[in-house]
């Protein structure tokens, strides 16, 4: 039941993080600007109506008189409509910002996503990095939206409220508040405790979704493994957890508004007794009365208001850093500004200065770790003549994968160089090198389209042609033709709608149509059918010629036929030579040979059998 968890926000108030994420708002400046003029408006008539309310009190109820209503009536009427058209205005513009900046950062995360390299997807989980780029960026639109009109409308009625209620009453408006700074305490405690209680419940939520889905998806799992006892008591505990979390942030509001509501009355009570006495007096009129009540009930609501915002800006900063921190993360393998100046980046290569890449590859002395201290590779030395078939060959985890990514510059040596064409490969862009390379993986990854948008995916511009002669090339048109669209059929999410071996072959089309110099299967056979196996097979051959060329395999007859087969152990290549060689020598490459011969003639011989029974 392990999920994704939201850090939670110990840290203060962090002004440089906001300050970053308005610059990040600011396509979006002008907009903000016009939400403060409206709520500076706005406010100022919230505490002006009152006013006319007491001067139409005094005037024309008090003082039985008309004179004048007209006037009085018309400017009641535009303050209203002019209220009116700030509403309409906030609500506009606030919206605007919400999903420009909710926009501006997606936009943002992804081509940071895109720019990252290899190793940065091994750190992340996927699920970490989507909650960064859907739920934390919609949050911030969010508050940077939403937070200002509060805020704005809040300070400017508070301060032109409090000036309004010293010039009407200075010694009664003193005494009424007394009670701010208790209230706004108060608010401000009460509000971050319900805000925490709040994410406690959202944490302990995502995490009942998880264990929902989880004990779903691995029900079979869990009854063969007999966990369902475990299982329960894991999930009553984080079930109870959020309970607890709820009733507390239930308990924490239901106490929260008696207590504000009770300090305010108090407030208000107290301004009426005092200023009943002076209307009684004949020292405050009664519409003077009317408005200072009046501003004395408003007066708490902005407090609670600003309260509530604080909390949030706070909470809201925990998506801020997250959100920030994965904008400014600086990918670990980048292109050099001499090599940016003479060969362009990602997104304006200057593919004229490219050299054209023949295919010898050199390691020289390469040491390689992905974490600190475990050594992968160490003085790691091979020498590959453009257009040879390498075969690796070597148990889990001795380094084969390593050894073909660090080549396609996924990752780097920490120590030593990789040499392609003469010359070392961070001197090249890491476009260049992997515009020219052909990478077909073990488990294949479509994107939703028909067949032929997935086969062109890497050459947007090839023709229907050249995407019937790739597919063909290795074999997959019999099985596309026989689908009911044939080229134009949708594959699904991810593929799905295929079988793995189809989609391999897919996979395979693809990698050939962009036509790469260097070409490398990594188990690319592994997890498909003994038919399609041979299919890939046969496709292989034609399809490395002239090209250098690695494969991974743990079917030896995908092997047999390289130019050379290096056999790992330990990141070290222990044998080397070609097959007849590597037989002749008895070693690791002839046992695992004759192991491995041993079983696929005796599948052979079981499908035989079955294909006999079935007959
Ligand atoms: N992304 C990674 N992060 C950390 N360690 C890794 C990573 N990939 C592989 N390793 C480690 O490097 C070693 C070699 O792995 P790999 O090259 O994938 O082996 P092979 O492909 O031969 O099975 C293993 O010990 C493996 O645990
Ligand atoms: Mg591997």
């Amino acid at each position: 039941m392990q999920s994704f968890q939201e850090e939670d926000y110990t840290k203060r108030f962090d002004l440089s993080l906001w300050k970053k994420l308005l610059r990040l708002a600011k396509p979006y400046h002008r907009n903000l600007w016009m939400v403060v003029v409206f709520m500076t408006v706005s406010a100022i008539i919230d505490v002006a109506l009152p006013m006319m309310n007491s001067y139409a009190i005094d005037n024309y109820i008090a003082g039985h008189s008309m004179a004048g209503i007209g006037w009085f009536v018309a400017g009641y009427i535009a303050l209203v409509t002019i209220q009116v058209f700030n509403i309409l205005g906030f609500l506009k513009q606030c919206g605007y910002v919400e999903c420009g900046v909710c926009y501006t950062i997606r936009r943002l995360g992804f081509q940071k996503l895109q720019e990252l390299p290899f190793s940065y997807y091994d750190r992340m989980p996927v699920g970490y990095l989507m909650s960064r780029l859907t739920n934390d960026t919609q949050r911030l639109g969010d508050t940077i939206g939403w937070s200002i009109v509060d805020l704005c409308w809040g300070a400017v009625f508070l301060v032109a409220c409090s000036v309004q209620m010293f010039i009407l009453n200075w010694r009664l408006t003193l005494v009424v508040l007394l009670v701010f700074p208790p209230l706004a305490v108060i608010s401000w405690k009460f509000q971050k405790g319900i805000l925490q209680a709040y994410r406690q419940v959202r944490k302990r939520n995502s995490q009942i979704t998880a264990g929902f889905n989880e004990g779903i998806m691995g029900a079979k799992t869990t009854k063969t493994l007999v966990r369902e006892e475990m299982n329960i008591e894991e999930f009553t505990q984080v079930a109870g957890e959020m309970r607890r979390s709820s009733v507390k942030a239930a308990t924490l509001s239901a106490l929260f508004l008696p207590i504000v509501v009770s300090l305010g009355s108090l407030a208000t009570a107290y301004a009426l007794w005092k200023g009943g006495y002076e209307v009684l007096g004949g020292v405050m009129t009664l519409g003077v009365l009317q408005v200072f009540i009046n501003y004395t009930v408003q007066f708490f609501q902005p407090v609670r208001d600003i309260a509530r915002i604080f909390a949030e800006l706070q909470s809201a900063q925990a998506a801020a850093e997250r959100v920030i921190t994965l904008l400014e993360t600086e990918p670990d393998i980048v292109d050099s500004p001499e090599v940016v100046a003479r060969f362009g980046d990602n997104f304006h290569p200057k593919k004229e200065n490219w050299p054209a890449l023949v295919g010898d590859i050199d390691f020289k002395d390469v040491t390689f770790h992905y974490k600190d201290g475990e050594q992968v590779l160490s003085h790691f030395n091979l020498h590959v003549e453009h257009g040879q078939t390498i075969a690796l060959v070597g148990e889990t985890g001795s380094g084969k994968s390593t050894i073909v990514n660090l080549i396609c510059r996924f990752y780097e040596p920490t120590e030593g160089s990789i040499l392609i064409d003469g010359a070392d490969y961070r001197t090249r862009s890491q476009l260049w090198l992997q515009s020219n390379l052909g990478y077909v993986l073990q488990s294949p990854q479509l994107f939703s389209g028909t067949v032929a948008e997935n086969i062109r995916y890497g050459r947007p511009d090839a023709t229907d042609e050249e995407v019937r002669a790739a597919a063909r090339m290795v074999g997959a048109e019999p099985f596309i033709l026989a689908m009911g669209k044939g080229y134009d059929e949708p594959v699904g999410e991810g593929g799905n709608r295929l079988s793995t071996g189809q989609k391999q072959l897919i996979s395979f089309a693809r990698a050939i149509l962009t036509n790469p110099a260097i070409f490398v299967l990594d188990e690319a056979t592994s997890s498909v059918d003994t038919e399609t196996e041979q299919l890939i097979q046969r496709a292989i051959q034609t399809v490395l010629d002239g090209r250098t060329s690695f494969i991974i395999a743990h079917r030896l007859s995908t092997i047999r036929s390289a130019d050379r087969i290096l056999v790992i152990q330990n990141g070290k290549i222990t044998e080397e030579g070609t097959h007849r060689q590597l037989t002749a020598r008895q070693g690791y490459y002839y046992q695992l040979y004759t192991n491995q011969f041993q079983e696929e003639q005796g599948l052979d011989i079981l499908d035989g059998k079955v294909a006999a029974a079935k007959a």
